[in-house]
């Protein structure tokens, strides 16, 4: 009886070019991954600094791990409030310039457990449409109101604000958004915070590490919350969550996502101390992945495509959602891993290649990349 309800829903994804069918990787190496016994250039990793596979972390975590042991065995209301949880949550509320920092298991339950928990009925919040899904999850489970406004209009979101002025306003957002790979314009969004006295929650998955003065994002000034994953330029595994202290003390009192749930091990949070000394100094990293993106779009938007993307995210748009997903097909036949992100990550009919750029790309991976998908698109 499921069995058939859920075959009719996945043969409806197949009609609609929706079908998800991840592929199967058989090693990472740096920029290459290996599928179907052959290397390719990865331009679907979010390792943006290209540290995740380097060796000196890889022995750090891996000492790590023999200290500490593999589990933390508990949640953190339990006992799981290690000493060195507690150390790496200082220092990474230091780094980023916060007065508190709170680690989750994932960017995903981080955002869910933070947003889902923070309003009450009579609250509202004003979110981008297209913020992502983990923290749209949190608005559905939250007890409070929510509306969306154009996405990165300000003008828009200042319609939002002057329609709810007298309800207190959560604003949430992301400061380098995940798909389109545009950035927020961080001082028309604190203008607005300063006029209309929201809370603003900032998601930065995409720019810690990646963007800022040292790898510290770039919404500082106009964040009172902001959400970083460990998965992306850090290099590893989990989340954080910075914020004023109040509402840490608040996050482990209310909110299920942090405390239903096995806190990450000591081993973690050893290890992403370590990463904080590595991204801080990661300086030529941040340098060439700047100039290897600007690159990249350049030669994309010499095939006159339309080329989404102000850093180290670009988002050729294709349209259709078969198309977008052929094409992925046949680059791959040319030695590029680079997959399609469509409906519902991005509107329907306005599927694009989601191309990451990391600091381990070179001038040739790109040539390479744009010669192939000029043939690619030549051919349909
Ligand atoms: C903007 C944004 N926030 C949060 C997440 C979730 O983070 P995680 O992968 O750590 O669950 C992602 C993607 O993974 C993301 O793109």
């Amino acid at each position: 009886m499921f069995n058939e309800k859920w075959q009719k829903k996945l043969d409806l994804q197949k009609e609609n070019g929706l079908y998800r069918n991840p592929v199967f990787i058989e090693k990472r190496t740096g920029k290459t991954t290996t599928i179907n016994d052959r290397e390719v250039v990865n331009f679907s990793s979010n390792d943006y600094l290209g540290i995740a596979t380097l060796t000196d972390l890889k022995l750090s975590a891996s000492k790590n791990f023999l200290k500490y042991g593999t589990s933390s065995s508990s949640s953190r209301l339990v006992s799981a409030n290690y000493s060195a949880i507690n150390e790496a949550e200082r220092r990474f509320a230091d780094f980023f310039g916060y007065e508190e920092a709170l680690f989750f298991p994932s960017g995903f339950q981080c955002n869910q457990g933070l947003v889902s928990s923070i309003l009450e009925p009579e609250d509202i919040a004003i979110f981008d449409k297209h913020l992502h899904a983990s923290s749209v999850k949190g608005l559905v489970l939250s007890k409070g109101e929510f509306t969306g406004y154009k996405h990165n209009s300000m003008s828009h979101l200042e319609k939002k604000c002057i329609q709810h002025k007298e309800k207190f306003k959560a604003v949430l957002t992301e400061s380098l958004f995940s798909m389109d790979g545009d950035l927020l314009d961080v001082n028309e969004f604190k203008k607005l915070k300063d006029k209309y006295s929201f809370l603003s929650v900032i998601d930065e998955a995409h720019s810690f590490g990646a963007l800022g003065e040292g790898g510290r994002g770039i919404a500082r000034d106009a964040a009172d919350i902001a959400v970083g994953t460990f998965g992306k330029a850090l290099g590893f595994f989990g989340a954080f969550v910075l914020m004023p202290s109040i509402l840490k003390e608040y996050l482990l009192n209310f909110s299920s996502q942090q405390i239903y749930t096995t806190t990450l091990p000591e081993a973690h949070a050893a290890t992403a101390m370590e990463i904080l000394d590595i991204v801080e100094k990661a300086e030529d990293r941040r340098s060439h992945l700047k100039e290897m993106s600007e690159y990249m779009k350049n030669e994309l938007k010499n095939l006159n495509l339309k080329v989404l993307g102000e850093a180290h995210i670009i988002s050729p748009e294709i349209g259709p959602e078969k198309l977008s997903a052929k094409i992925s097909k046949k680059l791959l036949s040319h030695g590029y891993f680079v997959l399609p992100a469509r409906y519902p990550t991005v509107p329907m009919g306005k599927s694009i290649l989601r191309i990451s750029m990391t600091a381990l790309h070179e001038k040739s991976d790109i040539d390479g990349f744009v010669d192939a998908l000029k043939k690619v698109m030549s051919e349909n």
